[in-house]
């Protein structure tokens, strides 16, 4: 085991530290308070641990942390802004696309990865696009609307 230093951003916040080249990012994440991301699987099948690497969608508990040095990681943490909810986060809210929630911070943060890169996604495309996150309560239906309505809001401005 050795110990290195990165330097990476965490919820737009540039970020020192020295770590161990073991550590999982999940632990690393967990360790300091950001809890929104969840171990369950432990392998990559469930979602409920993920961030966004870049805005692109990851499983911390497969990742290393020494392996997000120079680049930009999000957590559910770091998707409200100045106390205001996101769009999707409201549309979570407004659809009722949570029971449990222990799926719900994965499922924001792969939505989001989504209409960042697709504004206006089809049924089809969020059900492949989110394959990856799996819903114990299985809420489907309302998440897939939940996405579907944020998109359409973003597309008339009103989001
Ligand atoms: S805990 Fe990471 S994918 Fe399931
Ligand atoms: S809301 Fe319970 S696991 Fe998805």
């Amino acid at each position: 085991m050795s110990a290195r230093k990165i330097s990476f951003v965490l919820n737009r916040r540039p970020q020192e530290t020295e770590i161990d080249d073991s550590v999982l990012l999940l632990d690393f994440l967990r360790d300091r308070g950001l809890t929104g991301a969840k171990p369950s699987c432990e392998m990559e099948v469930c979602g409920s641990c993920t961030i966004l690497i870049d805005g692109l969608p990851f499983s911390a508990c497969t990742t290393l942390a020494v392996e997000v040095e120079g680049r930009t990681v999000e957590t559910i943490e770091g998707v409200a802004r100045n106390g205001e909810l996101h769009p999707i986060q409201e549309a979570f809210v407004e659809r009722f696309a949570m029971q449990c929630g222990f799926c719900t911070p994965g499922m924001v943060l792969t939505a989001k990865a989504l209409l960042e890169s697709n504004p206006d996604p089809s049924r089809d495309d969020i059900l492949h696009w989110m394959e990856g996150n799996i819903c114990r309560c299985t809420g489907y239906e309302s998440i897939v609307e939940a996405i579907l309505s944020a998109a359409a809001k973003a597309g008339t401005g009103d989001g």
